[in-house]
């Protein structure tokens, strides 16, 4: 039986977040460049939406290009802000045919020009659409969104639209980049490292943590429906006791 036939509707995630990781790696073991393994996780990225768009799921939020990965070789981030252009190009029809509409999140004026001018027009080209939202964090790290909101609050409060008083959880989501977007139910992170790296800090209080050894471009629709039957089997209980949330 397939993980995809075990699931349990009535408690699908409404939010999956993914760390896409393991793409240099996944290349590294066929003798390959790394951009080889970007190129091949497209692949893992067409097939995660799809699965989403299967199960009826309103978010998913791609970890595709961090602020940290601007570090990298040049050459690499080259190599990758062609591939997000060529991607959105080549993939924006069948989203759209699929109802998908496609949202970014991140310092994305701070991308190229071109990247920015493409992303724009595929954003405003699915606004639209009805089904599954795909978000994109490019160029996000947690720090940084969390800066910025910081300072807009400042701003504000200095123009007296907001007083010290009106500080509240919701307040500060309401300044981040996924201000809108509800919190992930589900994070997952392929390529078997444990850690964040700098991702929706604020947001996964509460998310579930779902970590595989697969690396990104061999992720496939069985994979997502896996972590999400895991997912399934876990009791959120968000501090309250078992018992209280067994009680109906
Ligand atoms: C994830 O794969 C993609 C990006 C961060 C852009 P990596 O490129 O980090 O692959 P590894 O971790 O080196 O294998
Ligand atoms: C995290 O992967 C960022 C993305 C998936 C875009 P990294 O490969 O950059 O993370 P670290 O450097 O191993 O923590
Ligand atoms: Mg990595």
């Amino acid at each position: 039986m397939s993980y995809k036939e075990k699931l349990v509707k009535d408690r699908m995630p409404h939010h999956v977040a993914v760390i896409m990781d393991g793409n240099g790696r996944w290349a590294k073991k066929k003798g390959n460049a790394r951009i080889f393994g970007h190129k091949n996780g497209v692949n893992a990225v067409r097939e995660t939406v799809e699965a989403c768009g299967e199960l009826q799921i309103d978010y998913l939020t791609l970890y595709a290009f961090s602020t940290e990965n601007w570090n990298r070789p040049k050459l690499e981030v080259d190599a990758l802000m062609k591939l997000l252009i060529s991607s959105i190009n080549n993939e924006l029809g069948n989203l759209d045919k699929n109802n998908v509409k496609l949202m970014a999140i991140g310092n994305i004026a701070g991308l190229p020009s071109n990247v920015h001018k493409e992303l724009n027009q595929a954003i405003s080209a699915t606004s639209k659409n009805t089904g599954l939202s795909l978000v994109l964090a490019l160029s996000y790290s947690s720090r940084w969104e969390i800066q910025e909101a910081i300072r807009q609050i400042v701003v504000d409060a200095k123009q007296g639209k907001l007083s010290e008083n009106d500080l509240s959880s919701d307040l500060i989501s309401s300044y981040l980049t996924t201000s809108g977007i509800p919190d992930p139910d589900l994070l997952i992170r392929t390529s078997g490292e444990l850690r964040i790296s700098n991702f929706l800090l604020y947001q996964i209080a509460y998310s579930e943590l779902y970590f595989t050894d697969t690396l990104w471009p061999d992720f496939c629709k069985e994979d997502l429906f896996e972590a999400i039957y895991n997912y399934q089997q876990r009791e959120r209980r968000f501090g309250k006791t078992g018992e209280q949330i067994n009680r109906h």
